[in-house]
């Protein structure tokens, strides 16, 4: 089944670009619907029009956290959505934004990518973060947004190594070649099965 997607960002949008081209090549049955930031600079919205898509910015500056995601909610109300994908947006979600999007088996459809094997790393500097740290290993996550931050059930996630000789420029080039083909590929595991949970007596909940 196709799914209709809104892409939210704040930046580059090179996720977001992996994504627009997957559908383009045939790779990932969806829609993008809309693309918005509530950067008004985010490189990703002259991105997304190259692509055909509607995208718009919603700016934050002197709008209360409340106030900007109701103007995000009615941009998005104008769409029939199946999942709201997060792809680099820099702000945190309120419950009743998740609400909004609440499936009836309980969790909310709203996807994000993390670049760290969560629940290591959260934040804002993941890859900083884990190569500060000296892991040897690190990864990405796609998992469900609750209401806690990079937070949620996993819906997958890839490893990538620290190799001798990195710089954290080296490290982290690694791992965004990893999001580029995980958030895609997921959200054609998807659009193929729907979403698919481990049974909860199965998940270790924090
Ligand atoms: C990515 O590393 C993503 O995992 C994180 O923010 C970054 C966004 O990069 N949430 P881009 O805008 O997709 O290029």
């Amino acid at each position: 089944m196709s799914i209709r997607l809104a892409i939210l960002v704040s930046g580059r949008g090179s996720n977001m670009e992996s994504i627009l081209r997957a559908i383009k090549e045939g790779q990932l049955d969806a829609k993008v619907e809309i693309v918005l930031s509530n950067n008004p600079e985010a490189l990703a919205l002259p991105t997304a029009r190259k692509y055909g898509v509607h995208a718009i910015a919603v700016d934050n500056q002197g709008l209360s956290r409340a106030e900007h995601e109701a103007r995000v909610l009615k941009e998005l109300s104008e769409y029939e959505i199946d999942f709201v994908v997060l792809a680099g947006y820099m702000r945190i979600l309120t419950s009743n934004f998740l609400q909004k999007f609440k499936h009836k088996d309980g969790y909310f459809r709203v996807i994000n990518i993390h670049p760290s094997l969560l629940p290591a790393f959260p934040g804002a500097n993941a890859y900083e973060d884990a190569f500060k740290y000296g892991s040897l290993v690190s990864g990405i996550t796609v998992h469900l947004a609750d209401e806690k931050v990079d937070h949620g059930p996993i819906l997958a996630q890839e490893s990538f190594p620290r190799l001798e000789g990195d710089t954290l420029e080296t490290f982290r080039q690694r791992g965004l070649a990893v999001e580029h083909k995980l958030y895609p590929k997921v959200l054609q595991s998807i659009a193929k099965h729907g979403i698919r949970l481990l049974p909860q007596e199965e998940m270790i909940r924090q």
